[in-house]
């Protein structure tokens, strides 16, 4: 990269304000802001990321916005709104057409062949077509996708890898309706079952984790399966979000286990969970490769809010400098830091 990334943010909520903010950190560009109807559009992007100042770029309506504006202004769009590449489609769809690379924050992103292979292909052919790049990025980047693949890298027979996780809903949802919407915090199981958390598309996105560590590694993926279940409480445990103690029972949160299986007879097996903490529990990603050598390593982290928009924005280089098509990050290299980047 010899000239600063000039992006646009489709989506300017919390983790699009994220990346625009470490943009106006770094003095990159941004040349325009997008996002559906409603309060944030004629607004200045400055303003509604909590920067308390104007920065010029005023956030247009997405279904009316000025996309032809953007031909040869601006290097990539920053999709954060959903995790489904259907709804997201759109906006990949025009900003594609405009000439721009898309990293997309959605978690069916990462992996879009192991969600959707016809949209996958539909989204690799729209890219292709207007020469751009098409990643999904966040959080999984270093800590859950870079991490596997580094573990194996020593290993000179594999047998089993095993991934597990817990994370904390305090670093991510906003408030404590978004636990209960998403995670199912302080529900009975009956209520959890009856909203229909356990079959959370996003969740279950969680299983092309391992599928791409198995890929990235030269495996053949013969079958997937993935499906999530309540993690109950059983002992009473306060959340801080909600802001009261879940007793004995009821749901602390999510666990998404996903299985893999390969031509080779290797296999993968993840445990994600998604739930409040018990007193002294760390948040992590853990890793096993049971092979030879068997090895372990465990990724802690504070502020997942950071951590998860700056995966996605120190990913913006390598989006734009990679070949034409999607282009998973497992085949970028590990993340490199933005630190010497002002
Ligand atoms: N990749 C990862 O590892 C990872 C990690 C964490 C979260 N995520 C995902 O990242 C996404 C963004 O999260 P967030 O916390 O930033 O959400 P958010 O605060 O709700 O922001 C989403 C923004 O997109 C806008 N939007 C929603 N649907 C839209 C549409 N169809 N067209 C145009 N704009 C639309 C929303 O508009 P309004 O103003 O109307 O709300 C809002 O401004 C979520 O899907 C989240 O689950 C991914």
């Amino acid at each position: 990269m010899t000239s600063k990334p000039r992006i646009v943010i489709y989506g300017t909520g919390q983790y699009g304000g994220h990346v625009a903010r470490f943009a106006v950190q770094k003095g990159w560009p941004i040349v325009a802001a997008f996002n559906r109807a409603g309060d944030k559009v004629g607004k200045d992007l400055g303003q509604v990321i909590g920067l308390k100042r104007d920065i010029g770029v005023i956030i247009q309506d997405c279904d009316t916005g000025n996309y032809e504006a953007l031909k040869g202004k601006a290097d990539i769009g920053v999709v954060a709104m959903t995790n489904q590449l259907e709804k997201n489609l759109p906006a990949y769809t025009r900003l594609m057409n405009a000439g721009l690379n898309v990293i997309c924050h959605g978690t069916e992103a990462y992996f879009p062949w192991g969600n959707d292979k016809t949209l996958c292909n539909q989204i690799d052919a729209l890219a292709k077509k207007n020469g751009v790049t098409f990643t999904g990025g966040g959080i999984w980047d270093m800590s859950r996708i870079w991490s596997g693949i580094l573990l194996c890298g020593p290993c000179t027979e594999i047998k089993s890898l095993y991934h597990r996780s817990i994370t904390d809903p305090n670093g991510q949802a906003q408030h404590a309706q978004q636990a209960i919407a998403h995670i199912g915090c302080g529900l009975t199981v009956e209520e959890f079952m009856q909203r229909g958390l356990g079959r959370d598309p996003m969740a279950l996105s969680y299983k092309t984790i391992p599928e791409q560590v198995l890929w990235a590694q030269g495996y053949t993926i013969t079958h997937t399966s993935s499906r999530l279940e309540a993690v109950v409480a059983d002992e009473p445990v306060y959340s801080q979000i909600l802001g009261e103690t879940i007793p004995t029972g009821r749901v602390l949160g999510i666990r998404i286990v996903g299985e893999i299986e390969t031509k080779e007879g290797v296999t993968a097996r993840a445990e994600i969970e998604l739930r409040v903490f018990k007193p002294g529990e760390v948040e992590h990603m853990f890793w096993e490769v049971n092979g030879l050598p068997r090895t372990r390593v465990r990724v802690e982290r504070e502020n997942s809010a950071h951590a998860t928009a700056s995966n996605l924005f120190n990913r913006i280089p390598d989006v734009i400098a990679a070949r034409p098509g999607i282009v998973v990050v497992s085949e970028m290299g590990p993340l490199k830091h933005s630190e010497l980047t002002r």
